[in-house]
């Protein structure tokens, strides 16, 4: 198998008698990156010890930038390639001890999706390593309404606790209408802490108010850098989802011993700030990765979504698309235009 010459092997080569699936496949002839939905078999699909029947997917920021190839380096740079950081569906053939056909399993992170062929096609072979069982009481397509940004989100709440911070103010949580912040508001709402969203699109609020937001900022304040290194103390901790000049304002208004799940870049990776926060007020910094995170952290963040969500996310936060509408979609999660989470229905 050659996927790094530009063509499928079964381009030139018979398929057999294996059955045939779709897939979004990325290809690049020229400078652009292009995506169409191709017609693939088994013997196209990379090694791996575990062949998944994939019956949904989703899409987060980080695929919207693998299928248009922007950011400031592209995230996918073997092609023919199939994006998608997350699956969820049903073993179908193993040579793993750990895994047996009918298994049903979840997939999100390792480089999925960025490095090794991802969830946007009907089957994926992929290390079974990377595979944590799905929790009961949760079903595959709730599993990819949470897919990575769930997982991050409950990540993020988890060291939010383990750290301590108080209940007596709110937790603000920035980008509060994309994927992890809608989901991070249920679970924080959830948990008894008061929310408030921070949102671009303040008229949208009755939306994040549904999800259990007490209180909505308006995120176009935080567009320009703080002019001051400290600000009134307003939040105990925060969840931020995008970076830049949002993280530094964030940073000079958690108040004295609070704390920030830092995770995103929607807003940009580059952060100004100074060291009073850290050193006035013992504000401190918490780094959440959920893509090469230990199996037993994701394992136990799996299962608290189930026990903290018990019904899920609510439907109104749930938007589906099949793989012929990922392309456009892609392009308006770049744009900051989808709300809550997209997931991908692989078989209708
Ligand atoms: N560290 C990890 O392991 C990990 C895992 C998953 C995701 N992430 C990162 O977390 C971030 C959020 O992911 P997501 O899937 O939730 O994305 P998303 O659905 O696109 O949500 C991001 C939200 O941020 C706001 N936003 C968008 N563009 C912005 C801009 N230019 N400046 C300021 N705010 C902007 C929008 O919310 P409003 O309209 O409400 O302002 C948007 O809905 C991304 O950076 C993603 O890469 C990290």
């Amino acid at each position: 198998m050659d996927h790094d010459n530009g063509r499928m092997p079964h381009d030139t080569t018979s398929s057999g008698t294996l059955a045939s699936f779709e897939a979004l496949v990325l290809r690049k002839p020229g400078d652009a990156i292009e995506s169409r939905v191709e017609t693939l078999s088994e013997v196209d699909l990379p090694e791996g010890d575990v062949l998944v029947k994939v019956a949904f997917s989703d899409l987060g920021y980080k695929d919207g930038l693998a299928i248009t190839g922007s950011g400031h380096r592209q995230l996918v740079s073997t092609f023919p390639f199939v994006p998608g950081v997350d699956l969820a569906g049903t073993v179908e053939k193993s040579s793993a001890p750990a895994f047996q056909p009918g298994d049903q399993v979840i997939l999100t992170g390792w480089g999925v999706g960025e490095r090794h062929w991802g969830g946007y096609a009907q089957k994926a072979r992929v290390r079974s390593e990377w595979l944590v069982r799905l929790p009961g009481g949760m079903s595959l397509r709730q599993s990819m309404i949470y897919g990575s940004a769930g997982l991050s989100a409950m990540l993020c709440v988890n060291a939010l606790e383990r750290y301590g911070i108080s209940k007596e103010r709110s937790v603000l949580v920035t980008g509060a209408s994309g994927g992890v912040g809608s989901i991070a508001v249920a679970l924080l709402h959830r948990l008894g802490y008061r929310v408030t969203a921070s949102t671009s699109r303040p008229n949208d609020a009755e939306y994040l108010v549904g999800l259990g937001a007490d209180e909505i900022v308006d995120a176009n304040h935080f567009k320009t850098a703080p002019d001051k290194p400290l600000l009134p103390e307003r939040w105990a901790g925060a969840i931020d989802n995008v970076g830049g000049t949002t993280l530094a304002h964030v940073l000079a208004s958690v108040s004295y011993g609070g704390a920030i799940a830092s995770l995103g870049l929607v807003g940009g990776s580059t952060l100004e700030t100074t060291v009073l926060p850290f050193i006035k007020r013992g504000v401190a910094v918490l780094g959440v990765d959920s893509e090469i995170c230990p199996t037993e952290l994701r394992s136990a963040a799996w299962s608290r979504l189930v026990e903290v969500l018990p019904d899920g996310v609510p439907e109104v936060a749930v938007h589906e698309v099949g793989l012929q509408d990922l392309s456009d979609r892609a392009r308006a999660i770049l744009r900051g235009e989808t709300k809550g989470r997209t997931i991908v229905v692989l078989w209708r």
